[in-house]
């Protein structure tokens, strides 16, 4: 279904993240027919150039960026048509006033801010002052929001200063991700699994995002910020809240984030002794964290692993283990809720556990996977196995599979239809700085040294010992 006409203004509009993301996922929106023809998207940044140069940068980066065999003349020649492109200063007044001229009354008016946060604030200020935005505009805004709870406030404020939090998206692009949805949806939607979704069944949930990408030319940005506030703060955290969270009353913005934000205060502050951090060595043909990033001393984590609780009456007593780390043995992101051992074994196996675990796979081959218990076949006697009952998305939805969109392409599309039921309120993000600011002021305080893991490991055996002093144990990485 196309959404309504609209113009959609790029801040940042030559930066890696419109080319890479932002502009690809609008051509895929415009092939797939949800882009009207009214469009008009506008990239606004320092750099001088006119419409016909950055229609070619723009050209250029469909090239690099899009699947190979996605691109066609004709819908390239059509999108490249949406475009134009103003020279801005956002700390001046250049350009403003030609911006304020393309944009049109009647339509959807949306601002990206693909930024750094620093200039959140200047660029909020300047839309208001030259006429530019309305009370209708949305304004889009990038992680990371802030690297604090303080600084995030700062923002918070900042922004509301001009905007209501009604016209903010804050945009997690792990909330975009398919599974993540199915996720509510498989909750919400059967009463399969909802009677079973607390500390009476659940052993344990364990949640991974594993990566075997290093930090490469991102070193400056990641060095300062690390794992935890790269990751843990937002993509985790959001991953947690969405698979503890109460049903909430309805499918709407406020009723959902209003479950997050509970249990992102409910969280147990984390014993430094239930984390571990961690930071990748060289490999055979790869350079370690601190070549990466060019200090040989630094002390940023490019893994963390830990274990945390939620104290209220569904999850009291039930560990939460969040892993995630670069340079690590597969790109594997899952999360799985471990239930308990059935409460007594009728068969003669019994020495052995067979536990139900349903693993929701967010990458590679999104799905899910119930593992059951059932006979093994043959005249061998009541002998027990664990069979996975598989559901890949692929397979189940056949060729409509390749229709799903990518993250960004379906946030940028719920910004215009303007739903941010798939965003971070304010009070969210600025929730989940308070529990993790603690931490990342602790290790500060101690000189915490991360430990050193082998490329292509599951990271640092700590990680392991985690697990195994509670008597449990990792999903593989695979
Ligand atoms: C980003 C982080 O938000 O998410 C990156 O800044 C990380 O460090 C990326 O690599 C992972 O996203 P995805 O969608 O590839 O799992």
């Amino acid at each position: 279904i196309p959404v309504d006409a609209f113009d959609l203004v790029i801040f940042g509009g030559t930066g890696d993240l419109a080319r890479r993301k932002i502009l690809p996922g609008l051509y895929r929106r415009l092939a797939a027919g949800q882009i009207p023809p009214e469009a008009r998207i506008i990239g606004a940044a320092r750099s001088d150039m006119d419409d016909a140069a950055y229609r070619e940068m723009v050209s250029d980066a469909l090239v690099d960026f899009l699947p190979k065999g996605e691109l066609n003349d004709e819908t390239r020649a059509q999108f490249l048509s949406l475009l134009s492109y103003v020279t801005i200063d956002a700390k001046g007044t250049d350009g403003w006033a030609e911006l304020a001229g393309h944009m049109r009354d009647g339509v959807v008016s949306a601002f990206y801010f693909s930024v750094a946060p620093s200039l959140f604030g200047d660029l909020a200020q300047r839309l208001h002052e030259h006429g530019v935005a309305d009370e209708g505009s949305r304004v889009v805004v990038e992680k990371p929001f802030g690297h604090d709870r303080a600084s995030a406030k700062a923002l918070n404020r900042d922004l509301a200063q001009h905007f209501d939090e009604t016209q903010i998206y804050r945009i997690d692009h792990y909330l975009g991700k398919e599974t993540v949805q199915n996720l509510m949806a498989v909750r919400f939607g059967n009463v399969l699994f909802e009677p079973l979704w607390n500390a009476q069944y659940v052993d344990h949930i364990q949640i991974t995002v594993a990566e075997t990408v290093g930090v490469g030319g991102r070193g400056s940005y990641y060095d300062k910020s690390g794992a935890m506030r790269d990751m843990v703060q937002n993509h985790l955290m959001q991953l947690l809240c969405l698979i503890a969270m109460e049903p909430p009353s309805r499918f709407d913005p406020d009723a959902v984030r209003d479950e997050k934000l509970k249990v992102i205060r409910a969280l147990d502050p984390v014993e430094p002794h239930h984390i571990v951090r961690g930071q990748y060595d060289a490999g055979a043909d790869t350079p370690s964290y601190r070549q990466d990033v060019e200090d040989p001393r630094s002390l940023t984590e490019s893994f963390i692993a830990l274990r945390t609780h939620i104290s209220n009456w569904r999850w009291a007593g039930t560990p939460f283990y969040l892993r995630t780390g670069k340079r690590l043995k597969a790109r594997t992101s899952e999360i799985a809720v471990v239930f308990k051992d059935a409460p007594h074994s009728i068969f003669e196996d019994s020495e052995r556990t067979h536990r139900n675990i349903l693993s929701i796979r967010l990458q590679p081959n999104e799905g899910m996977e119930l593992g059951v218990t059932i006979k093994e076949p043959g005249p061998g006697g009541m002998r027990l196995i664990d069979v996975p009952l598989d559901m890949t998305f692929a397979d189940a939805l056949g060729p409509d599979a390749d229709d799903v969109p990518d993250a960004y392409e379906r946030l940028i599309m719920d910004v215009i239809r303007g739903n941010q039921t798939l965003f971070m309120r304010g009070d969210e993000v600025e929730a989940a700085w308070a529990w993790t600011d603690p931490l990342i002021e602790g290790w500060q305080r101690r000189g915490d040294v991360p430990k050193p893991y082998d490329v292509g490991s599951v990271g640092p055996d700590d990680a392991l010992m985690l697990m195994h002093r509670d008597g449990r144990r990792w999903r593989e990485i695979k």
